[in-house]
């Protein structure tokens, strides 16, 4: 079908979930361990030494990066190229998707959800050189722990908005709705209603990457539901590599699995056999 000027097989898609398997400086790798060895033991060491020695030494961002890894926030005023973002960053992201059609990319993906940069310019807490537009947060990962209504698409109806918005004005570029969507029959109705032009799973997909076979083949009842807990977005927030709890010590005497650097996860979940 064509939305815009894409050409889609499906109106399905997994959006951005870092994994946290390439190297330092962005490149492809299947080794786990590539975390060099001098960085690791300087870590060791100084997760090692006395919170009290540490603690008079750091301050609380410090202590967040030592124990966590830097991490870049929207708020970092300070920093020159983050106060002039708004300013530089549509260049950038429009550079960028032109190199993607060059490299034979049929689009990229603007996303907004979550913990970064587009994100960030969403957020009630940011400074005024970024003004409050809408939700973030929790609102985007939520789980199914924090509040009555679960995290079941919370953010369609704002997403439907949004896409009349671009609709009314003439565009059809394609929007995503993307946010505790589990179910064929959520992700159905999403699209029958015309709420969004496409569904993207990113928990769903962690939990059963044949998620997307399943549905298409009818044997939707054979789907590992995520259970929205965010085990896997705490890996992340650790800078470790994510797995998902459902499956990451399952079936860990299968020979030729691939390990996390920590030894005690699989990397892959096991093969599902149609
Ligand atoms: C482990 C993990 C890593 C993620 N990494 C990114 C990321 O690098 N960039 C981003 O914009 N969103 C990231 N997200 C947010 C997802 O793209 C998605 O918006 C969010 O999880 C809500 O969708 P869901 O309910 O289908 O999981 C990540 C989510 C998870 C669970
Ligand atoms: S770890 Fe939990 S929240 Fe993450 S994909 Fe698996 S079941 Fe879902």
């Amino acid at each position: 079908m064509e939305i815009g000027s894409l050409e889609l097989e499906n109106r399905t898609w997994v959006p951005a979930m870092v994994p946290w398997r390439a190297t330092e400086d962005g490149f492809v790798t299947q080794d786990p361990n590539w975390i060099d060895a001098d960085e690791t033991k300087v870590r060791a060491f100084l997760n090692d030494a006395p919170d009290a020695i540490i603690d008079r030494v750091l301050n609380e961002r410090e202590l967040e990066s030592l124990r966590f890894g830097y991490r870049e926030r929207v708020t970092d005023l300070h920093l020159p190229h983050v106060r002039e973002l708004p300013r530089v960053l549509p260049g950038i992201f429009a550079d960028a998707a032109h190199r993607g059609r060059e490299a034979g990319f049929d689009g990229v993906e603007l996303h907004y959800a979550h913990a970064y940069t587009m994100a960030g310019f969403l957020s009630a807490l940011n400074q005024a050189v970024y003004p409050y537009t809408g939700q973030s947060g929790y609102e985007c990962m939520p789980t199914t722990l924090s509040d009555k209504l679960g995290p079941f698409g919370r953010s369609v109806p704002l997403v439907a908005r949004i896409k009349h918005a671009v609709n009314a004005a003439g565009f059809s570029t394609p929007v995503v709705a993307t946010g505790g969507i589990t179910t064929f029959e959520q992700a159905e109705a999403i699209l029958q209603r015309g709420d969004a032009d496409i569904v993207g799973l990113a928990r769903q997909a962690l939990a059963d990457p044949d998620w997307f076979v399943k549905v298409k083949l009818g044997r939707g009842d054979e789907i590992r539901r995520c259970t929205y807990t965010n085990y896997c977005e705490a890996l992340d927030q650790a800078h470790r590599q994510v797995t998902c709890k459902l499956w990451d010590r399952k079936q860990l005497d299968e020979p030729g699995i691939a390990m996390a650097a920590d030894g005690r996860r699989r990397l892959l979940p096991p093969k599902w056999r149609e």
